[in-house]
């Protein structure tokens, strides 16, 4: 068998192209945009670059779209202030502060706890945390990750996936631990495997949805595969890659790729899997905030 690959770069494009409709839609019936803040502290190359393609999208989907770049020198109370000005502010609908923000003064629980659960469109916040864990999807705000996750799920079973059995391997409170909260609440039978899990192909071999979140270049083997299983691969690890010249390098996930392609039933790419999907689920969940304040008003 050859497996299907899931091509997340075009599922995040039709998800874009949805969101800039409803975006047209919620300002023509409501005069209400939806707002996107994002806040950067300090300079890191690839946080600014994450920021940049953010702020590109939110104005591609037709976002008010406001950026704050703070000094590394920035104070706790500095960045608190500033998150407090957010959520006072009508026209965000969206907070993001770019993780892991730099040096060891600021704290991240510290800003994310002051972020209105409302505006958190990252989902990080306790109460979205908790209202995902309940089971209450419409009102949570589920981490982007893992909601493209199911996005991709869902165009290999479109039928649902009651009743398959899913392998969540990794229990990061970013992607794992929202994965298995969402697949449980599509009915799956989750399974959560760790560092400490025992006998991980023997798990695999049962699982008819394996999702890969580790971060350890190719650790899940092809032939530890179901035939016919959906192989969602989060992890993204670069590697040293000769063939391409000296000091080359390349990305890969977190499962052996070819190997699994060879019985998988449907696989993602690194890149082009849920990579792209990411962003296009904070434009979703930023659209879902401006919605939602529309109906309070
Ligand atoms: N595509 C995207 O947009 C996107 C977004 C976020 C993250 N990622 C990637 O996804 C990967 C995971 O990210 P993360 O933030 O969840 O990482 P993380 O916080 O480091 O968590 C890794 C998880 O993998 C588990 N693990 C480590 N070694 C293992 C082993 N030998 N067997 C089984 N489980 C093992 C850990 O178990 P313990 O809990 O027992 O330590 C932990 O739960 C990384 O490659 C990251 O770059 C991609």
């Amino acid at each position: 068998m050859t497996a299907r690959i899931i091509d997340g770069k075009q599922i995040a494009q039709s998800s874009i192209a949805q969101v800039k409709a409803s975006t047209e839609r919620l300002v023509a019936d409501t005069g209400i945009r939806p707002g996107l803040a994002v806040v950067l502290v300090g300079e890191d190359p690839a946080s600014q670059v994450y920021v940049a393609s953010k702020g590109r999208m939110a104005k591609e989907c037709g976002f008010h779209s406001v950026q704050h770049t703070l000094p590394m020198t920035t104070t706790q109370e500095d960045l608190t202030a500033l998150v407090q000005q957010l959520n006072a502010d009508p026209e965000i609908h969206g907070i993001l502060v770019q993780l892991p923000l730099p040096g060891d003064v600021l704290s991240e629980r510290e800003t994310i706890a002051a972020i209105a659960p409302e505006k958190d469109v990252d989902g990080l916040h306790d109460i979205n945390i908790g209202r995902l864990a309940a089971g209450r999807t419409e009102d949570a705000f589920v981490p982007c990750t893992p909601k493209g996750c199911m996005v991709l799920i869902d165009t290999v079973h479109p039928e649902g996936i009651a009743g398959l059995n899913a392998l969540v391997v990794g229990r990061s409170n970013l992607v794992g631990r929202p994965i298995a909260a969402l697949l449980q609440h599509a009915n799956a039978t989750v399974t959560v495997a760790h560092s400490r899990t025992r006998d991980l192909p023997g798990l695999c071999a049962n699982a008819d949805i394996v999702i890969a979140a580790i971060g350890r270049p190719e650790f899940i083997k092809g032939d530890w595969i179901k035939p016919g299983a959906t192989v969602i691969d989060v992890g993204i690890n670069r590697i040293p890659a000769p063939e391409k010249g000296e000091g080359k390098t390349r990305l890969v996930g977190d499962v052996e790729f070819a190997a699994a392609s060879e019985r998988a039933g449907a696989i993602t790419p690194v890149p082009g899997g849920v990579g792209p999907m990411t962003i296009a689920m904070l434009m979703a969940n930023t659209l879902k905030a401006a919605e939602l304040s529309a109906k309070r008003l």
